[in-house]
């Protein structure tokens, strides 16, 4: 696949996205960008102690600022409905009682909010305020807490562990990965206006309106139907949208309290600690095979760190159980608390940590037997059923991800032993890894108007973080209804819209083709319905016979004239006709198990004086059953590899064990991947329908991306250098 290729031309600019347009343009607006009327702005102060208690918020100095409207602290009387007190909050189960505490749990944590006539006076207002506090003993390091934290079964064991203890080749490894953080380039903000006593406007930068618009009911006591919630366009999201994190709330709170519309905007550094990481992890495998390379068993343990208020499990160890057949296995796991803000799903949760430890152990083990890494993978592979549910897979085609990647890297270059390929002052050399990722769908709901003129607005409130959803969505209405794409327009984002879930954990498009399908077909008997009255034969008529063009209605035997659609509105006296449908999961799920799946392979080199890792070629083949876009489907995953570069070599969220606070918390000290740390990523498609997934065949694509990248990366630095690497990022001085 080599779109990046394509030579692109302003005067006829290949097809692309939807949103396009109005994203290069400026004309979509991000939360931020939108202006209410007579809003003001809302900026929040930060703890400066990791534990303890606020002794006292001095706010004086701040109040006189001119322009400063309200100032909120724990100590200010909350005029807030609902979201009133603690023990009302923590049985919302929010796990952070904003404003509503003098307990602190974590350096940044909100303990004031400032709201001024313009986002300068809130600055250095908020910046005038003075606290005090009682601080306490806290931990913030990963390393030395999880040490004291004990394991705890995750998932039944399945065979008998013990079995490994007979192995003649068992690898034995730890491995930890750095807090990661999504970093966006948009970030998250929130205008926050009530229209009445009990009714909100919410713009709000997130994954799911809906999610957004549930947890606000729940928590400030108003109808779900009297809050909408707005998040048409988003600069990106990777997970952090997927939650109501505390400025969302704050925002709401004060916009209560001035009863006027308040924006509140995060700074990029409290983008660090408002809005989820990938949390630190920690990780044991023991894994044996016998002298075939024929897998025994695997002990799989996993720690991942979180905050002190909330308690949050990546899940580290679920793909142990999904790609392999082991017959013996056991997966552990714990969740060890810091003094930090709570981690949340960053890009292939849990599965990407997780594939890491068991797809660099196979590697391991690889060399100890002396079997090709990709042969070894090829034998052990769970094809024919789901390990845990034994459920047969409704299609499950890795085994032709891995082929298919293996030729298109020319696999058959690398050497068999570490060292041997070499370039001067660099050695080169070849890895791979697998990944996998439960398939999931979900109801969701799409809504069609039609107009006299043949155009159609298709509906849905879900939000496109970026990944071609809205794109995919057209190209599955054209297929269904045979309107053309440039008549097809797309709404999104907005909770006034069919609802939809989140759109996140390769969900989106799985989920809601089904839905775009469900409408379409409603759409053609709606019209069939109308269309009776001219011509009989569409009497009792299913969707499959009837189709649109952008001339009007016809009927699929050969011969029929079509109805155009001016006489069949004129003949009704119709305006806009408006349908609406919704799809979901059902007894599929019982008789079949689903997942994605994807193959990486890479070639790297690396400086033998400076530990300087260059990736050099990167294949990505991926499982995602019908890809509906293509070229969106292949942007995903390559953007997906680019975060597995910066995972495997770059990222790392370090916290100051003396301070409790975060170092480097900006884009100047976080370093990820960027266009020069990348290859022009390779991605291809197996491109097969599930035919059991949803009414599209249509898989999710964007975790798999990721998962298997940085383990891909690290065996393919361990057969140019002979160094097993098992600690992320792989910096310089670790490769020396
Ligand atoms: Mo994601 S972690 O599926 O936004």
């Amino acid at each position: 696949m080599a779109f990046f290729d394509e030579s692109f031309s302003l005067l006829t600019p290949p097809e692309g996205r939807v949103e396009a347009l109005a994203k290069v343009t400026g004309k979509g607006k991000y939360a931020a960008e939108y202006v209410a009327e007579h809003m003001c702005y809302a900026v929040l102060v930060d703890s400066a102690v990791a534990a303890g208690a606020i002794q006292n918020i001095n706010i004086n100095k701040a109040a006189q600022v001119a322009g400063v409207i309200q100032i909120i602290t724990h100590q200010q009387k909350q005029l807030v409905p609902g979201f009133s007190d603690e023990s009302k909050i923590k049985d919302s189960r929010f796990g952070l009682p904003l404003f509503h505490t003098d307990k602190i749990y974590f350096k940044g944590q909100p303990i004031a909010a400032v709201v001024a006539e313009t986002l300068e006076d809130a600055i250095y207002a908020a910046s005038l305020i003075e606290a005090t506090y009682t601080p306490d003993n806290f931990v913030v390091d990963f390393e030395e807490a999880h040490t004291k934290q004990s394991l705890a079964e995750a998932g039944k064991e399945r065979g008998s562990i013990n079995a490994l203890n007979k192995a003649p080749y068992i690898v034995e490894s730890e491995y930890t990965i750095a807090a990661e953080i999504h970093n966006p380039m948009e970030m998250h903000a929130t205008i926050a206006e009530w229209t009445a006593t009990d009714q909100l406007k919410l713009y709000d930068k997130t994954q799911g309106v809906n999610n957004v618009q549930r947890t606000v009911s729940k928590l400030f006591e108003i109808p779900e139907k009297n809050i909408e919630v707005i998040s048409e366009f988003m600069g990106g999201g990777f997970g952090s949208g997927l939650r109501v994190w505390p400025h969302v709330l704050a925002a709401i709170m004060a916009a209560k309290q001035v009863k006027r519309p308040v924006k509140l905007m995060l700074s990029r550094p409290q983008m660090f600690y408002s809005v989820g990481y990938r949390p630190a992890s920690w990780q044991k495998i023991k894994l044996g095979a016998d002298k075939d390379g024929k897998f025994i068993g695997i002990l799989h343990q996993a720690k991942n760190g979180s905050s002190v208020y909330e308690s949050f499990s990546e899940g580290i160890t679920r793909v142990t159980r999904l790609i392999y057949h082991f017959p013996n296995l056991k997966t552990e796991s714990a969740v060890v608390p810091l003094n930090l803000s709570t981690p949340t799903w960053m890009r292939g949760p849990g599965d990407c940590t997780g594939d890491f430890a068991i797809e660099s152990a196979i590697d391991d083990l690889s060399y100890q037997l002396n079997i090709d890494p990709v042969q070894l993978r090829l034998k052990n592979l769970a094809l024919d059923k789901h390990p845990d549910s034994g459920l047969p897979w409704s299609t499950n085609f890795i085994n032709e991800c891995i082929e298919k990647g293996a030729a298109i890297i020319n696999w058959q270059d690398r050497k068999p032993k570490p060292l041997q390929l070499t370039d001067g002052d660099w050695h080169k050399g070849y890895g791979m890894a697998v990944g996998m990722w439960n398939a999931g769908r979900n109801n969701a709901s799409a809504g069609i108007e039609m107009q006299k003129d043949g155009t159609i607005t298709l509906q849905t409130a879900m939000t496109d973080i970026g990944t071609g959803t809205g794109t995919g969505m057209q190209n599955i209405a054209h297929e269904v209804t045979g309107i053309s794409k440039s008549k097809i327009k797309i709404e999104l984002g907005n909770s006034n819209l069919p609802p939809a879930p989140s759109q996140g954990g390769s969900t989106g498009l799985s989920s809601v083709s089904g839905a775009v399908v469900a409408v379409c077909n409603a759409l053609k008997l709606k019209l069939a319905a109308y269309a009776v009255t001219i011509n009989n034969v569409y009497k009792n008529s299913t969707p499959n016979d009837i189709l649109f063009s952008d001339k009007g209605i016809s009927y699929k035997t050969p011969g029929n004239q079509p109805i155009s659609y001016s006489q069949l509105w004129d003949k009704h006296q119709l305006t806009t006709i408006a349908v609406e449908a919704s799809s979901g999961p059902g007894e599929e799920r019982k008789q079949y198990a689903f997942c994605s799946s994807a193959a990486h392979f890479c070639r790297v080199r690396v400086h033998s004086k400076t530990g300087k890792v260059k990736i050099e070629k990167l294949v990505c083949v991926a499982d995602g059953g019908k890809i509906v876009n293509e070229k969106a489907a292949a942007n995903q995953m390559s953007g997906a590899a680019v975060g597995g570069i910066g995972m495997a070599l770059m990222e790392e969220q370090l916290a100051d064990a003396k301070l409790g606070s975060l170092v480097g918390n900006d884009l100047a000290g976080y370093h990820f991947a960027v266009n020069a740390d990348a290859p022009i990523i390779d991605v291809a498609f197996i491109n097969k329908p599930d035919p059991h997934i949803n009414p599209t065949g249509a898989k999710g694509l964007g975790e798999v991306g990721i998962i298997g990248t940085a383990a891909a990366i690290a065996n393919a630095i361990y057969n140019a250098t002979g160094k097993r690497l098992k600690d992320l990022p792989i910096t310089p001085d670790k490769v020396l």
